[in-house]
């Protein structure tokens, strides 16, 4: 007799059957939640992640405990040279005041971790930012989830909270978290305490809008950010604080519509941006109908828009391209007279939808493309794949910043469907790559810092940090790769007691010398 067995899915798992949940008590927690015919459509979603994708859902799960310690439990050897605090900031649990589970990625309340490193040991220190969401004062309607009690508790509430859960970065001696809807909590670099919410003299007004995706200029110590304002008609409006910390309006720069623009970055000569079509469908966000991440459309027939702003102050310029979806660029640089930038690109809008129900979301077929656009003097633009694997959070060596590098670092995806499991110095004059798989079933990792070598002068005389998240022990662990050889693996890691939650960016603050 022949016995006709169902076919397995890409990701290897038997469709229909019950997947087990019993290691991630708040999915289970979200899916009650739900209801009953969205709660079945996810449950779909789950038969059909392999065993190992499912073991990497827990990376999802949030942590509630605010630890400080040393850690005791280091593989291989932290370098001595290698001194100074890696900050890092994601969500740190996705729930609103009553403990209600909250659905879009980005609704999470910010958490910062910092490993301090100093004479080959680590310190480990987690605390959420003391918003005004987290203190329970504001904040019933989320990006991605109403609040209950239908039209009339959503009607006219525009705004989702500050979560400040987006980046945290250091500049002229001060630690900021990050949240591009709004203004940036000030956060003491020691303790992680939160010392409140930055307006500097009332530069950030209204709103205050203020990117999580600040760029450094590495020769004048100048910080450039900016905010999408939508009135009286949407604009950047762009920052710089000079190396003293004194922040200033730079120059505003229209947008064709009211779009997320999420980053930016720096030649010598310019600031550049690249507009995604990801456009809000106002009307029912303002009735209260749906929430703003709902609402938040991919609209490609309106097109992309690479806009270059001058810093010696020239005219703006706003060069349309067919519809590109990038939230992260790369690092830009001038090249007689073209401006060339790189951007982690997608193919059409599913990427949104992930987001917006991000505790089942699998990626496999949302695949990302690393790309190259050169931007000539008469508007003409080049598009080149750098890398046909899927690729997320690029990051490069500060010193490097606005100018040609070799050297891109990025987390890849080369097994699992939902995360990210490798890490992958891609060689930009020549393709090549090097890239550490993680082993291990269902763990991940997340993006790739750098920590330069003091006195090195060389693009790879520096360490990657990065975070893993070991699935089975469901804790996670600091990474140390040297630069220059990421695929011999880890020199050394930090093994913490417990995890800590999928996060998005983070940056290295070398110790004073
Ligand atoms: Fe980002």
């Amino acid at each position: 007799m022949v016995t006709h067995l169902p076919s397995p899915s890409p990701s290897g798992a038997v469709p229909g059957s019950a997947p087990d949940l019993s290691r991630l008590p708040d999915l289970q927690r979200y899916l009650a939640t739900l209801p009953v015919d969205e709660r079945e459509e996810q449950r779909a979603r789950l038969a059909r992640f392999s065993e190992a994708d499912l073991l990497s859902l827990g990376v999802s799960e949030g942590q509630l405990t605010e630890y400080d310690y040393r850690v005791d439990d280091i593989d291989g050897r932290i370098p001595d040279e290698l001194a100074g605090t890696l900050y890092r900031n994601g969500p740190g649990r996705w729930q609103d005041h009553a403990g209600r589970p909250l659905h879009h990625l980005f609704d999470g309340d910010g958490m910062l971790s910092a490993f301090s490193i100093a004479d080959g040991t680590v310190h480990y220190r987690n605390r959420y930012v003391r918003t005004r969401h987290y203190l329970g004062r504001t904040g019933i309607r989320h990006l991605g989830t109403n609040a209950p009690g239908g039209i009339p508790a959503n009607i006219g509430r525009f705004v989702p909270p500050n979560l400040a859960n987006t980046n945290v970065v250091k500049h002229a001696g001060r630690l900021y978290a990050l949240w591009e809807g709004g203004p940036p909590h000030e956060i003491d670099p020691d303790t992680l305490e939160t010392k409140g919410l930055r307006r500097f003299n009332g530069e950030l007004r209204w709103v205050g809008s203020y990117s999580a995706h600040p760029s450094f200029c590495p020769r004048t110590g100048d910080m450039y950010n900016f905010g999408v304002e939508f009135i009286p008609r949407p604009h950047l409006r762009i920052y710089r604080t000079d190396r003293t910390g004194r922040l200033k309006h730079f120059r505003s720069a229209p947008l064709p519509y009211i779009a997320m623009v999420h980053d930016c970055a720096l030649t010598e000569t310019h600031l550049v941006f690249l507009v995604s079509p990801m456009i809000l469908d106002i009307p029912p966000v303002v009735l209260g109908l749906k929430p703003f991440g709902d609402a938040l459309r991919y609209r490609p027939e309106r097109g992309s828009v690479f806009i270059l702003v001058p810093r010696d102050g020239g005219p703006i310029r706003a060069i349309e391209h067919d519809a590109i979806l990038a939230f992260h660029l790369s690092n830009a640089h001038d090249d007689r007279g073209d401006v060339v930038v790189d951007a982690i690109t997608y193919r059409d809008g599913r990427l949104l939808d992930r987001l917006s129900r991000f505790r089942t979301a699998y990626l496999d077929d949302v695949p990302s493309v690393f790309m190259r656009y050169r931007i000539t003097p008469s508007g003409r633009v080049q598009a080149d794949p750098l890398a046909d694997v899927p690729c997320e959070f690029p990051r490069h060596h500060d010193a490097f910043e606005g100018r040609a590098h070799r050297y891109a670092y990025l987390n890849t995806r080369r097994r699992l469907t939902s995360f990210y499991d490798s890490v992958t110095r891609l060689d930009l004059h020549n393709g090549s790559e090097s890239t550490y798989t993680t082993p291990e079933p269902g763990n991940s990792f997340c993006e790739p810092v750098f920590a330069a070598r003091a006195g090195g002068s060389a693009e790879t005389d520096s360490w990657v940090l990065t975070v893993e998240y070991v699935a089975r022990s469901h804790t996670s662990r600091l990474v140390v790769f040297d630069a220059a050889d990421i695929a011999a693996g880890p020199i050394a890691t930090a093994n913490l007691r417990h995890h800590i939650p999928q996060g998005f960016h983070g940056s290295f603050a070398a110790r004073s010398r």
